[in-house]
């Protein structure tokens, strides 16, 4: 596989537009929105950067070929001759995972995922084991079997410098996407009033410094045929410096484990210079002194947290707050409940569809500044 691949980015259902446009605007040209994720040719050392740099993909997949089959014993004896070694290595352990479409005459993803890792342990030497590091991913459709090797392993909002995890925390990729819907773009102050583990302004502060998410992680990739670790070193050798000239960035929370935690992130993040973090309620928030920017919030919601009676009197309380205090601010709140983001009573522009987060569905609802 030296010649260009299809890499595809998997992300949030709805916001594919928002993770082309990160893409793109991060060196990947010709990134395309497809549904469910992103589309871009490119070759391993894409692949490294897509995972190193890329804010809102959950995981970046390479599209390392495939073939035809209308059967089981058809799937068999080519997953046999099909050329491993180019990418996987049979050292390495190896999970497979199989979806079939209704459209193809192998229906049955168990027999065909059997199919699979027999090839693959009989003819290569692998060993199949559900734990792996590194996983295969199969789609038959149409009669064609198309493999793709996940190069990120643990999901890519795990970011490596976040230990702390509050009890309904926003995953960071769609942290990043939402930012970035809501036209942030690292250089405006932000806010959240209930931060919890502090995942918006954390994100923030990243894009503000100029941070290369996947910094502190590893990833699938480094485990394949295909890895070059000399190569790899230089890649990651290109990441600028962190700016220091920030806008401000602050978070608070009634929770002082909530702010606790957010603090400790800040420091394994290697930002705790700049954001703020107070252990404060809502009612008792305050204009940061300065410029306008941006507030963005998940306050509770839904059967995850809350009652939802109580839901409306905060959200009630936090719409007051803001227009009173945030004048000139643009309000972003990311709620799964419209008749509790109308109960803040904000002037919110026109919204996009919901987006699933972990079995939910959000939306955000974001205000032009605040009159
Ligand atoms: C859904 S969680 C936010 C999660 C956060 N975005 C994260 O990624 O960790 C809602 C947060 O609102 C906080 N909260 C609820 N009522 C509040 C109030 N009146 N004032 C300040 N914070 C409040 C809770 O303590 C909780 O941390």
């Amino acid at each position: 596989m030296s010649a260009a691949f299809e890499i595809f980015l998997q992300g949030a259902p709805g916001l594919e537009e928002i993770l082309a446009e990160e893409a793109r605007e991060a060196g990947f040209a010709h990134a395309t929105p497809v549904p469910g994720g992103v589309t871009l040719q490119g070759q391993w050392t894409t692949v490294w950067r897509a995972n190193l740099k890329l804010r809102g993909a959950n995981a970046v997949l390479a599209r390392i070929g495939g073939f035809p089959a209308s059967h089981l014993a058809q799937l068999d004896k080519r997953a046999r001759s099909f050329d491993w070694s180019e990418v996987l290595r049979p050292d390495v352990p190896i999970r497979v995972e199989v979806v079939t479409s209704q459209k193809s005459k192998i229906y049955h993803a168990g027999a065909a995922q059997e199919r699979i890792e027999r090839a693959l342990t009989e003819s290569f030497g692998a060993v199949i084991d559900a734990g792996a590091p590194v996983t295969l991913k199969t789609r038959i459709q149409r009669d064609y079997v198309q493999f793709s090797v996940d190069t990120s392993g643990e999901g890519l909002h795990k970011r490596g410098h976040k230990p702390a995890v509050g009890k309904a925390p926003m995953r960071e990729t769609l942290a990043a996407l939402f930012l970035r819907q809501t036209g942030y773009r690292g250089n405006e102050p932000v806010l959240d009033p209930m931060c919890g583990s502090g995942t918006f302004v954390l994100e923030a502060a990243e894009i503000a410094a100029g941070l290369w998410p996947g910094r502190d992680r590893s990833f699938a990739f480094e485990h394949l045929a295909s890895f070059k670790p000399d190569l790899y070193a230089r890649i990651r050798a290109e990441a600028p410096e962190p700016l220091t000239d920030l806008p401000d960035f602050f978070g608070s929370d009634r929770n002082a484990g909530a702010i606790e935690m957010a603090t400790r992130n800040a420091e394994a993040a290697g930002l705790s210079g700049a954001i703020r973090f107070r252990h404060r309620a809502l009612s008792d928030l305050e204009r940061p002194a300065g410029k306008p920017g941006l507030v963005i919030v998940n306050p509770p919601y839904g059967a995850r947290i809350g009652d939802r009676r109580q839901l409306f009197a905060l959200y009630g309380r936090m719409g007051e707050v803001l227009r009173e205090r945030f004048r000139g601010w643009r309000a972003a709140i990311i709620t799964s409940d419209g008749g509790l983001a109308r109960a803040s009573g904000l002037p919110f522009l026109p919204t996009t569809p919901p987006v699933d987060h972990g079995g939910i569905r959000v939306t955000l609802y974001q205000t032009a500044p605040l009159p």
